[in-house]
Formats: structure tokens, sequence, C-alpha cells
């Protein structure tokens, strides 16, 4: 891959997406794009280039995006976020002062689905007529992705990791015919997906749609982001978020926004944020 192409696919990358390839990482962009070459008969990279060149916002280009997206996922990942929302999040919400009819939360970078489902699980076990009164929206740039989570079926590898047995035969059926574990139709219900992209100041209007959000997961995103690209994504989080509302983040990202005020919480020794 020539220097002139691999510059400008990096600066597309970074503009389409927020995520940040250095200049010492060619290898990176071309091992994640040479499958592509196959798929669509393309002779090389400097001419799968010039293509998306040609059409930035072609399927083609979205393709050549989500191949450089980590969409590595699991179910119920870390654990913690989970213990905190059925022991101090959902109780906050449904029992204290300000108890509401409804929760809402968002998962911004849901990958192919299982951290949304893992939420509407962990609501389901703990909120009396959870199908009714919560409400999960999963969003993620990659299409592909959103693609998968939508069908809410996932192979015996993909459940393996991180789904106790107990909550797979409750909340999942298995397709013997298909060899796959499908998402039980209370959960599917509870759950809503769609594309969005965190970087583009749409996303506001976007989630709002389905808010303002009384938490928000943003986890293992941040780190692709620069620090004030970092800054305006949570600052984005924020305008869609009621007040004392929770974020939570990966476990080492830190929200730090130009606008909106954090207070940490911690729980089990991890921080959590709420919104003031
Ligand atoms: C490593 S996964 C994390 C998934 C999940 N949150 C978790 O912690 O298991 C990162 C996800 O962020 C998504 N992503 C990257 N840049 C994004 C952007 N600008 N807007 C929305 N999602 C993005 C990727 O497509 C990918 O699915």
């Amino acid at each position: 891959m020539r220097d002139n192409e691999f510059n400008w696919f990096r600066g597309f990358l970074e503009k389409k997406s927020g995520i940040i390839i250095t200049s010492e990482k060619k290898y990176l962009i071309q091992s994640r794009l040479k499958p592509l070459l196959r798929t669509h008969a393309i002779a090389d990279l400097n001419t799968l280039v010039s293509r998306i060149k040609r059409s930035e916002s072609s399927p083609l280009a979205n393709e050549a995006v989500d191949a450089m997206t980590t969409n590595e996922t699991l179910f119920f990942r870390d654990q913690y976020p989970y213990e905190a929302l059925e022991t101090l999040i959902f109780p906050e919400l449904t029992h204290g002062i300000n108890a509401s009819k409804s929760v809402r939360i968002w998962s911004g970078a849901a990958s192919r689905g299982q951290e949304p489902y893992s939420i509407a699980i962990a609501a389901s076990e703990s909120i009396p007529q959870a199908n009714k009164r919560v409400k999960v929206l999963g969003t993620d740039l990659s299409v592909e992705a959103i693609a998968y989570a939508k069908k809410g079926e996932y192979s015996q590898m993909e459940v393996q990791r991180g789904m106790p047995v107990k909550r797979l035969v409750r909340f999942f059926e298995h397709n013997d015919k298909e060899k796959v574990w499908k998402v039980s139709p209370d959960i599917k219900s509870m759950v809503q997906f769609q594309n969005g992209n965190l970087t583009d100041d749409n996303i506001v209007m976007q989630a709002r749609r389905s808010g303002p959000f009384d938490v928000v997961f943003l986890r293992n995103v941040l780190i692709y982001f620069t620090p004030d690209e970092r800054k305006n994504v949570v600052d984005r989080i924020a305008r869609t978020m009621n007040k004392g509302g929770y974020l939570i983040t990966g476990a080492a990202e830190i929200p730090t926004g130009n606008h909106a005020k954090w207070e940490q919480v911690l729980f089990k020794g991890k921080r959590l944020w709420k919104l003031i």
C-alpha cells in the first residue's frame, strides 16, 4: 500500500469513526483491509482506497470502516457493571424518592449485542415487569455488528463466553436445527438496535428519541479516540442523560468532558460516574 493511500485512509477513518491509527501501523490497516480484496474482487489495496475515495458513503466504504473496528465483546463483561445495576442503580431508580416509572438505558458501543442483552437480562431479574418498564437502546458504528445484534442469535462458543448456564436456559431458546441460542422474545422486546456514530453530533438527537437515559454504558470504546474526541463524546452522552444518571465506562476509561460534571461513585473498588 502506497504511503499516499495509507495516509488518506487514516484520515478517512478518523473522520468517519474517530478511530486513530498511528503512522507506524500500516500493517494493521493492510491486514484488516486485505479480506475485502477477495470478497469484492479488487486487485490491490491501492485500488480499494481509490474506490472508497470515489464514494465515501458507499457500502464498500462502510465495510472498510467496519473492518477497522474491533468488535470484541462478551456477555456480562467484567461482571461488576451488572452487579452495580442490580444492587445499586436499579434500586435507586425504582424505589427511591425519585422513583421513575420507566428505566431507559443506552449501550453506545453495543457491538454484536451481548452488552445490551446482558443489561436487559439483569433488568428482568431485578425489576418487576421489566419487559414493560425497561427500554434498552443499543447503537454501534459497525453496520455488520448491528445487523448481527438485531438477529439475537448466538453460537455455543459465544454464549459460553460470560453467560451463566442458569441465565442461558432461562433467557435463551436453543434451536437444534440451526445450532444457535436465540434470545427469548421477552428480552428481545426490551432492546432496540440502531447504527450510530458517537463522534457525530447527530447521535445526540438520534439517542434522545429513545431517552433521556438513566444509565449509559460506554465501555471499551473511548480508548480508540483522541483525548479531545473523548471529551466531545462524553459531552454528547451527557446531553442525552437525566441528572443523577450513571455512566459506566470500561474499567480504565475516565470520562473527561468540557461541560458535563461527573461524580465518581465507587462500587466494589470500581469507578462509576454520576452526572451532577
Ligand atoms: C471493543 S468493542 C466494545 C463492545 C462493548 N461495549 C464491550 O465492552 O464489550 C468496541 C465497539 O465500539 C464500536 N465503535 C468504534 N468507534 C465507534 C464510533 N465512533 N461510534 C460508535 N461505535 C464505535 C466498534 O464498532 C465496536 O463494536
